[in-house]
């Protein structure tokens, strides 16, 4: 069922200096992702989602432990190496979709391209097959504007695929959505999840953790599993 392992933290922990004061703000996480996984995190404001998911998504690097993608131990590469990895191993959809505006979806899709220097009738051609993956592929044209807030996030999720990425990394991918259109997205990551894609989202919502196939519960900056029917509830958090 799952396959290599994509995330293999050992004891990584995150002390954050601010003047005279430390927080600690990961103690000691422990954590494997394979392959075809599909995981939500949830925990209360302040416990460590997202210091969390900025190590993960090699925004960051731990105070100590390791980080292991796809077997690289990425806590030992410098900002150039992070930022190539960013761009070709990890697929980033945010609360806020971060689209820009003024550019149809399409170009929005192509952006991580050109940064990895593909060449532009390549881009045009992968973009639009993302955006056909996501089912808008009769949006192509469309902006940010002209679309529902649903369509935005998918125009991101396909932007977030489009390097064809071993991670796809979610913070809180339904916080600014209706309910249909949260409907909307888990439906398009329960599809992700069956074509094989790696998934891990953060999320305060209840109703998203209990799609996910495995939860965990971060809590003061430690880890804990949780049964995805019951995520909210366990440990005593109240997400
Ligand atoms: N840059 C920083 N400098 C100092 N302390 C920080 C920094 N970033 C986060 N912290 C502290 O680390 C702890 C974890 O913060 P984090 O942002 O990971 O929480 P969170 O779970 O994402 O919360 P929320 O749900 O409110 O977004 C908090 O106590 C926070 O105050
Ligand atoms: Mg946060």
């Amino acid at each position: 069922m799952s396959g290599a392992p994509i995330i293999e933290l050992d004891d990584v922990r995150k002390t954050y200096l601010a003047g005279s004061l430390s927080v600690d703000a990961l103690r000691g996480i422990t954590l494997r992702v394979d392959e075809g996984d599909y995981l939500a995190v949830m925990g209360p404001s302040g416990s460590g989602k997202s210091t969390l998911m900025h190590i993960l998504g090699c925004l960051d690097v731990p105070t100590s432990g390791t980080y292991l993608l796809s077997g690289e131990d990425v806590g030992s590469l410098g900002e150039a190496r992070l930022a190539e990895i960013r761009n070709r191993r990890i697929g980033f959809v945010f609360q806020q979709f971060n689209l820009l505006p003024s550019m149809t979806a399409w170009r929005n899709v192509e952006l991580p391209l050109m940064y990895a220097g593909v060449h532009r009738d390549e881009r045009k051609e992968r973009a639009v097959a993302a955006l056909e993956s996501v089912g808008l592929g009769n949006r192509v044209d469309h902006r940010p504007g002209e679309l529902s807030g649903g369509q935005q996030q998918r125009v991101s999720v396909a932007r977030a695929l489009v390097t064809e990425p071993s991670l796809l990394l979610a913070d809180e991918p339904t916080g600014n959505l209706d309910s249909a259109s949260t409907e909307d997205i888990l439906g398009l990551f329960d599809e992700l999840h069956a074509q094989g894609r790696t998934i891990v989202v953060i999320t305060h919502e209840h109703e998203v953790a209990a799609r996910s196939a495995r939860a965990m519960l971060i809590r003061d900056g430690e880890l804990y599993a949780a049964d995805p029917m019951d995520a909210a509830t366990t440990h005593g958090v109240t997400a």
